[in-house]
């Protein structure tokens, strides 16, 4: 499915106009304003990636893991999986195959068995709409400022005039994916990882399909079921594990870091860190994912952050959003 530019903004960015008070901190005006967007509340459920589901699995780190990183998890011990698939928007009831679905997340929470974790989230697009975390709150004001009859140049229009990256990612193809189990994620920010002979690389984490990437021609995607991605997964995981390499793409020395909307390029090496295996659905999934949440900024020693503001940003959000929907 390809989605026009300003189809895929009204998706996910509709709602009334809303100026913020330049006092009110960024964290706070990005949820206030992701929340206003949405139009209305659903109790209980997500801001954003509304609609998901939890199931369980493991990751086996590879051999290369521990010479890039003493991340506990990168070491030699499985650690077992929580992970959540979504599609992005507010809304509980999304059709998989809406405008609005067309970004999807998976995130998971690593734990290995003396109880340490960390959590990775990903998308399966591989850069950001915006530069900086700023600039996100205005591409949401730009767009629920926008309405229908308005002469152009509209507030979105002149956003997306003045900023080359938001524009890239609009209008980027962002096909429907045959199934989760299809798809590639991408964690987007750089993190930095150490080994215990203390050399760091910067890197950016995604996930590559066992299965391979296989994607739906956009004029099959119309009348599809609304769940069709969600329970398609659901019986694959039933008959045998969804499996996904973790791989790391190395900066090489003078890559910026700090610019998730900026992709590294394409022959920066790629390591393999290890294999995701996705085995069970989590009984009482529904109820289960409400009391979870994932941080981009929960790390472990051999495992920190870059200098990408959205990491620490994103990080206060979601500590808004997570107690926010415990009502
Ligand atoms: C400033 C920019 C961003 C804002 C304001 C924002 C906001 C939010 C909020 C409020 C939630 C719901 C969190 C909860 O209730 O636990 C959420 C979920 C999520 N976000 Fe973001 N987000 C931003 C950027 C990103 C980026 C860059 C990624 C790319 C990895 C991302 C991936 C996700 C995913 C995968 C979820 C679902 C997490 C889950 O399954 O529990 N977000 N976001």
């Amino acid at each position: 499915m390809r989605l026009t530019g300003s189809l895929l903004l009204a998706a996910l960015l509709t709602g009334p106009a809303l100026a913020q008070p330049a006092t009110e901190p960024l964290p706070q005006a990005l949820y206030d304003t992701m929340v206003k967007g949405n139009g209305r509340i659903y109790p209980g459920y997500r801001v954003n990636h509304a609609k998901g589901a939890l199931y369980e699995g493991s990751f086996t780190p590879s051999a290369e893991a521990a010479k890039l990183s003493k991340a506990p998890h990168l070491q030699s011990t499985p650690s077992s999986l929580l992970l959540r698939y979504s599609d992005a928007g507010g809304m509980p009831e999304v059709a998989d195959n809406a405008a609005s679905s067309a970004v999807r997340g998976l995130s998971f929470t690593f734990t290995l068995p003396d109880g340490t974790a960390t959590d990775l989230m990903m998308i399966n697009v591989p850069v950001f709409v915006t530069r900086r975390p700023e600039d996100f709150l205005g591409l949401m004001q730009a767009a629920q400022a926008t309405k229908p009859d308005m002469p152009q140049p509209t507030p979105i229009a002149r956003f997306l005039a003045e900023h080359e990256e938001a524009r890239r990612f609009v209008t980027m193809a962002k096909p429907m994916p045959q199934s989760f189990a299809t798809e590639q994620f991408y964690a987007l920010h750089a993190y930095r990882l150490t080994n215990a002979a203390g050399e760091s690389h910067f890197v950016r984490f995604r996930l590559v399909p066992e299965a391979g990437t296989a994607y739906r021609a956009p004029d099959s995607v119309a009348g599809l079921p609304r769940d069709v991605l969600f329970d398609e997964l659901g019986t694959r995981v039933a008959m045998g594990p969804v499996r996904y390499r973790l791989v790391a793409q190395l900066a090489a020395a003078g890559d910026q870091t700090a610019d998730p909307s900026e992709p590294w390029p394409v022959d920066r090496p790629l390591v393999e860190l290890g294999m995701v295996s996705v085995t069970q659905a989590v009984p009482d999934g529904p109820l289960a994912e409400r009391k979870i949440g994932f941080l981009p900024n929960r790390v472990l020693p051999g495992l920190d952050l870059s200098d990408d503001p959205f990491l620490k940003v994103r990080s206060d959000v979601y500590a808004i959003a997570f107690p926010a929907r415990q009502q």
